[in-house]
Formats: C-alpha cells, sequence, structure tokens
C-alpha cells in the first residue's frame, strides 16, 4: 500500500506562496495514478469505497461545525411536528441531526464513516440531546419502506455517487404525508467551483454526474415528482468565512477529504498548480476586503411533501 504523505500544510504554503524549492516540498509525494476512463458502466462499489476513503481521511468534522446554521435553517423550513421520527442521511458529524433533535424529533443519524458519526455522538451527548446513531450507505439504507416522517440530508446525499439510487431511497424510507428535506449546493456556487477546479486537476470518476445536479431545479423534480405532491426549491446562501484564503486553503487541504485527496494525488508541481486555481476560485468568490475571507456559496433548500 502507497502511504499517502501531505507535506506540512503551514511551511509549505509559504514555500508554495514564494516559489522555493524547500526540503518540505521535497518530502515523499505519493502520485496516485488513475485509470482509463471507462463511459460504459462506472463501478459504482469501487467508486463508493474510494469516496468513503477521502470522507474517512483528514477530519471533515472541523468542516461540520462551522456549517451549523444550515441545519438549523433547514429544520426550521421543515417545520417538523414535536415527536417527528427524523432520518439524517450522510449526516457526517450531525450537523442537521443536532438542528431536528433540538426541536424534540427523534433522530436517526447515519452516514457511512464511524468516525463521523462518533463525532456527533459527543456533540449530542454534550448537548444533552438523545440521538440514535447508525452506520448506514445513503444508496441501501437498512430501513424499512415509510419508516420516518422526515429524511432529511445537508450537503451530504448529494455526494453518492449512483445519485438516482440515493433520491429513491430517501422517498421509499419516507412515510407518505411526510417530508424530505435537503440542502444542497448549486452548480454556481463557490463549493460547485471549488469541485470543478478540483475536477480539472484530478479527473472525477468516469460516468458519474456531478454532485452540484443536487441543487438544480429540473433535476430535482425528474427524481422526485412522481413521488411529490408538492416541492419547494429556496435558494439561500452560506458564507465560508475563514481567516484568509491561506487559511482557507490549509484547512480544506488538512481537514477535507476530497481536496486532501486531490493534493495527496497530484506531484509537487501539479500540487503547486492546484492550490493557484483554488486561490483563483476563492478570489472569483471573496467579498472580504480586510485580508481576510468570506466567501458566500449558494445552496438549495428543497422540501419535497410525499404523495
Ligand atoms: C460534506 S459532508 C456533509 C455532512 C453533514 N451532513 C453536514 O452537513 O455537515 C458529506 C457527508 O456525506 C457522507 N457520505 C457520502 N457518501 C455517502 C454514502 N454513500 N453513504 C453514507 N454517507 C455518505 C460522508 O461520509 C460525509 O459525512
Amino acid at each position: 500500500m502507497p502511504s499517502e504523505t501531505l507535506i506540512d500544510p503551514i511551511r509549505t504554503l509559504a514555500a508554495l506562496a514564494t516559489q522555493k524549492k524547500t526540503k518540505e516540498i521535497d518530502m515523499n509525494m505519493t502520485v496516485l495514478t488513475h485509470p482509463a476512463p471507462d463511459f460504459t458502466t462506472p463501478d459504482f462499489g469501487a467508486i463508493k469505497s474510494k469516496q468513503n476513503a477521502a470522507w474517512s481521511s483528514g477530519d471533515y468534522a472541523k468542516i461540520g461545525v462551522t456549517l451549523q446554521i444550515t441545519g438549523e435553517e433547514l429544520a426550521e423550513a421543515a417545520d417538523p411536528a414535536p415527536g417527528s421520527s427524523v432520518l439524517d442521511v450522510a449526516a457526517g458529524n450531525g450537523n442537521a441531526t443536532l438542528a431536528f433533535a433540538r426541536r424534540w424529533c427523534e433522530v436517526t443519524s447515519t452516514d457511512y464513516v464511524e468516525s463521523l458519526l462518533e463525532g456527533g455522538r459527543k456533540r449530542a451527548e454534550a448537548d444533552g440531546l438523545d440521538v440514535a446513531f447508525q452506520i448506514a450507505d445513503a444508496e441501501d439504507l437498512p430501513f424499512a419502506d415509510a419508516s420516518f416522517d422526515l429524511v432529511v440530508s445537508t450537503f451530504g446525499v448529494m455526494f453518492t455517487p449512483n445519485q438516482q439510487k440515493s433520491a429513491a431511497e430517501m422517498i421509499r424510507a419516507c412515510r407518505s404525508g411526510g417530508k424530505i428535506a435537503m440542502a444542497n449546493w448549486t452548480p454556481d456556487s463557490f463549493i460547485g467551483a471549488l469541485f470543478k477546479t478540483l475536477g480539472r486537476h484530478v479527473p472525477p470518476p468516469a460516468g458519474v454526474a456531478s454532485p452540484a445536479l443536487w441543487g438544480n431545479r429540473d433535476w430535482i423534480e425528474e427524481q422526485f415528482s412522481s413521488d411529490a405532491q408538492d416541492i419547494t426549491m429556496k435558494l439561500k446562501s452560506f458564507n465560508f468565512r475563514y481567516r484568509s484564503p491561506a487559511h482557507f486553503i490549509e484547512f480544506f487541504r488538512v481537514f477535507y477529504g476530497p481536496v486532501r485527496k486531490a493534493f495527496i494525488a497530484l506531484d509537487k508541481a501539479g500540487q503547486v498548480a492546484l492550490y493557484k486555481d483554488i486561490l483563483d476560485t476563492v478570489n472569483r468568490f471573496n467579498l472580504a476586503t480586510d485580508g481576510s475571507m468570506i466567501a458566500p456559496s449558494e445552496y438549495a433548500e428543497i422540501i419535497v411533501t410525499k404523495r
């Protein structure tokens, strides 16, 4: 097994900024090769295990806690009755989970990364909230049909490779008259742009559609309308606030699995190019004028009421 080595971020950022060759840059980087693209049938199982490895690397929990307001706003929009049963799909470390639990819902929090669920468990305990945690693949939910009043996901289910399957699973697990509530980055959002930037340097798996489709109204209607009595979609914005653009890139490179894995997959020159491209992307969105970073990222808050 090749070891995956990330160079020391702070020293490396300084080195990249000045373009100097340093010992840190020369550290033993792993270059992962990419298989020839196959445009026929994507191997969803293989893609999913690679993605699982990405979300398991770094520490997404450090980013998840910064997004808490989006879970709270989704819970308000979904307007759950106290005591409602809620399934949080691809819950990470509990963004939506905690928000619904704070509104007296009976929440089952699921993800396919155990360490993230463990983070959610600790947060629930600290807040005195009673939540059930369970490992689950969003594309194959281990629950009977119509088990939940609400099935929810904040920036989670959108990252599954077999998108039709995970949409069908959310519908199946929700009872008739219940709600499917989601927050999904839109294609033109800052995070949509970040993924496009990553894709220019490390090609995404062949045959897998963009996660940002989940922020597109037509696509959502295609997946959900035959099972829906109503679909509402509201565009909102979340501000990514960091000390500086360099702080954001450093933080995502160390803790955000997809960005971390992209850097690991590149050689030194590739890392420098990716770093510069991400910096350009941040600068396109950044509203701050004091050297810090405030990058608004548009997302769709979607409520589907099941027929
Ligand atoms: C960007 S994070 C969002 C986490 C959380 N919902 C939040 O709002 O902070 C994406 C999450 O999706 C999870 N995920 C991706 N594909 C999954 C799958 N097929 N089954 C279960 N979880 C999945 C990852 O493990 C990760 O926790």
